[in-house]
């Protein structure tokens, strides 16, 4: 691998500089739309995925075609990363296509595809991160906040998981206050040196009072209580049992938010009745939809930047 080829696995990665950037290109992608036509022309995406997607897939193949690109869809069971090792199968990915988009079950896979891969990778979402999720996120913030991201403050109430870890490494470069309120917290889940960096900027709060940090938030933002390829899987009916007993209690609700004047925001896919009541989903204060469009051109943002497109 070329140590000059940028991926993004994890905004944690990244400097503080290039974050700032990033944003500023997304929006400038959001409002100016037409002028990033043809940016991508002659070039192909490569997207593969471990695990079900509708966001991620859409939103870079519809971001591939707008800007005059290609994109061509794997699912790994379909595909020879099942006969061999990543990174035989990730080298050969790089002699077709211009960039690769991963979502894979396992950290360990991707930073193996990234080290073997001639040609930028994108994490679409392995087990510790989320981060072109956590672009849209600061980008659908960044939209609604005429004075700008920074001193936003953002109430995440659920699992400590892959979304939290790249909130919480995006959200420091960019002076965004995160409050967790996360009663479930496996240690293997938390990457503990992007938290550090949050606490030690003075931008974390980490409280079990769900209505004391709704009190305080600008943004409320809850996820799925169990990964999503284990939802509907029957051997984790108890797990998901366990888990909606501990969380019930910090469901999005209207009477958890009564008084607050937050944003409902959530990453998609929804679990109505389990991390938040289905009435809140259209709720006039939500701007979920908001979030999930902005998928698209965080996604552009990201393969311009990485394939020097700017
Ligand atoms: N939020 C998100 O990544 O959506 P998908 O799983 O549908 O891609």
């Amino acid at each position: 691998m070329s140590a000059d080829i940028k991926h993004l696995i994890d905004w944690k990665y990244w400097d503080d500089g290039e974050i700032v950037e990033i944003l500023d290109l997304a929006r400038r992608v959001k409002h100016y739309r037409w002028e990033y036509q043809g940016r991508m022309q002659g070039n192909t995406l490569v997207m593969i995925f471990q695990k079900t997607s509708t966001r991620t897939r859409v939103s870079f193949e519809a971001g591939m075609t707008e800007m005059g690109g290609h994109a061509i869809n794997l699912d790994w069971m379909a595909t020879n990363f099942t006969l061999s090792k990543v990174r035989f199968e990730t080298r050969y990915l790089g002699r077709n296509a211009a960039i690769i988009m991963a979502r894979l079950k396992d950290n360990r896979d991707l930073l193996e595809m990234e080290r073997a891969s001639t040609v930028p990778v994108i994490n679409g979402c392995c087990n510790l991160y989320h981060p072109c999720q956590a672009l849209a996120d600061v980008l659908t913030i960044a939209e609604d906040r005429p004075e700008g991201v920074e001193g936003a403050r953002l109430t995440y109430i659920g699992v400590y998981n892959n979304v939290v870890n790249s909130l919480v490494s995006i959200a420091a470069p960019l002076g965004v206050h995160l409050t967790l309120v996360c009663p479930i917290r496996e240690p293997a889940s938390v990457d503990e040196e992007s938290r550090k960096k949050l606490l030690d900027r003075g931008l974390l709060t980490e409280t079990l009072d769900a209505g004391e940090a709704v009190a305080e938030a600008d943004y409320v933002y809850t996820d799925t209580w169990l990964d999503m390829e284990l939802f509907n899987d029957p051997d984790y009916a108890a797990e998901k049992e366990k888990r909606s007993g501990i969380m019930m209690p910090y469901q999005i609700t209207a009477s958890l938010l009564a008084g607050s004047r937050a944003k409902i925001m959530h990453d998609m896919p929804i679990h109505p009745g389990y991390e938040i009541a289905e009435d809140m989903i259209e709720h006039e204060q939500s701007i979920i939809y908001d979030q999930a469009e902005n998928r698209l051109d965080a996604q552009k943002a990201i393969m311009m930047r990485l394939l020097n497109r700017l």
